[in-house]
């Protein structure tokens, strides 16, 4: 007798055929993208993908979600003194890049970084739709060979400087400067929104990172950490200066190894923020508990493991690689 084990099942045998929602249980995060979308009960299976990206595919979109990304070295360099960025990070965090632009509105890098890199700004490491495609160009210096212009992908926008010469249109964005020509993050997250993106992922580079940061206009932040030292180069996260330590930012953060060992730190700047005056006394213990360095509850001054995100991870790693975040 032979037997024929599932998903193998002879056709004519009266036996389920593998559906095409049977094929995709087979990828973790097809089957993420569609349980937040549909508001289904999410699947076990994505409970670890859920501890990374919750926040923001659960998002409440009726106002602007910012997250930024930087990959960096283990000293902190987001890339070579030539601009060379190409790979810092490794497979896994690329794949994390990716998921995350799948989840957002719109993807946001500054004109250095469009320069450089020339990226496409599209997902391709997993499944799911690329978002809008923005590049902060103030000045009106983004060569119009770039990739991220293609007419064949989706569509872009270019955030411009508002002044003579500038006409707002299909493409173009005019944002008004300060007094130094610097463009404030909240008017360009403002525009966006205007536009019906209210997710939105900023990229980079380091310039257009640290200035969302500074402007405190992120709610959360990603940092992946790869174990190698460049030792020169682009620093990441470049903030005003400070004298002591009681003045850095302590966000609440959550750490996950990837699967090839980078190291991936999801930061809450959202519950960083000081609280509005007149804000709930929720908001004003979140920042309690991250400014006090003596309320970190083991004595760790950095990251927090999460113990329900660790025992995600355990569960992940009993269940095998595929469903490693
Ligand atoms: N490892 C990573 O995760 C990662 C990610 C992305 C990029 N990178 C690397 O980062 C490097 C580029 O970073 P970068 O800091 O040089 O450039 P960038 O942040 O991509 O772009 C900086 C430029 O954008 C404009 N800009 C940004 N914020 C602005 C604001 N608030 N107001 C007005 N203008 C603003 C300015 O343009 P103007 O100069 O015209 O005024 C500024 O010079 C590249 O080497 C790239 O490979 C690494």
């Amino acid at each position: 007798m032979r037997t024929i084990a599932p998903p193998y099942w002879p056709r004519d045998a009266g036996a389920p055929r593998r559906t095409s929602a049977a094929r995709r249980a087979v990828d973790p995060w097809r089957l993420y993208l569609d349980a937040v979308r549909s508001g289904a009960r999410l699947p076990n299976a994505c409970r670890p993908l859920d501890a990374v990206y919750g926040p923001l595919a659960r998002a409440d979109t009726s106002r602007p979600f910012v997250v930024a990304q930087l990959g960096q070295s283990l000293d902190g360099r987001i890339a070579t003194v030539t601009g060379s960025s190409h790979y810092i990070s490794g497979p896994a965090a690329l794949t994390h890049l990716h998921r995350l632009r799948a989840l957002v509105d719109a993807v946001l890098v500054g004109i250095g970084t469009a320069v450089a890199d020339d990226p496409q700004l599209t997902v391709r490491h997993c499944a799911g739709d690329s978002p809008v495609r923005v590049v902060l160009d103030p000045n009106g210096r983004l060569p119009p060979t770039l990739r991220c212009l293609s007419d064949d992908g989706p569509p872009v926008l270019v955030i411009r400087r508002a002044g003579p010469g500038v006409t707002a249109g299909d493409r173009i964005v005019a944002v008004a400067a300060d007094t130094d020509g610097r463009l404030d993050p909240h008017a360009v997250v403002a525009a966006l929104a205007a536009r019906g993106l209210r997710r939105i992922l900023v990229e980079g580079g380091a310039q257009t990172v640290s200035g969302f940061v500074a402007a405190g206009a992120v709610d959360r932040l990603y940092v992946t950490v790869a174990p190698l030292i460049i030792g020169s180069g682009t620093e990441g996260l470049r903030l005003p200066e400070i004298a002591a330590l009681t003045e850095a930012l302590r966000p609440p953060t959550r750490v996950h190894v990837l699967a090839d060992g980078d190291v991936l730190f999801d930061c809450d700047l959202a519950a960083a923020r000081p609280a509005a005056p007149g804000g709930d006394d929720d908001d004003s213990r979140r920042l309690l508990a991250h400014r006090a360095p003596a309320a970190l509850a083991d004595g760790d001054r950095g990251a927090r493991r999460d113990p329900a995100l660790h025992r995600d991870e355990q569960r992940a790693e009993r269940a095998g690689p595929e469903h490693a975040v």
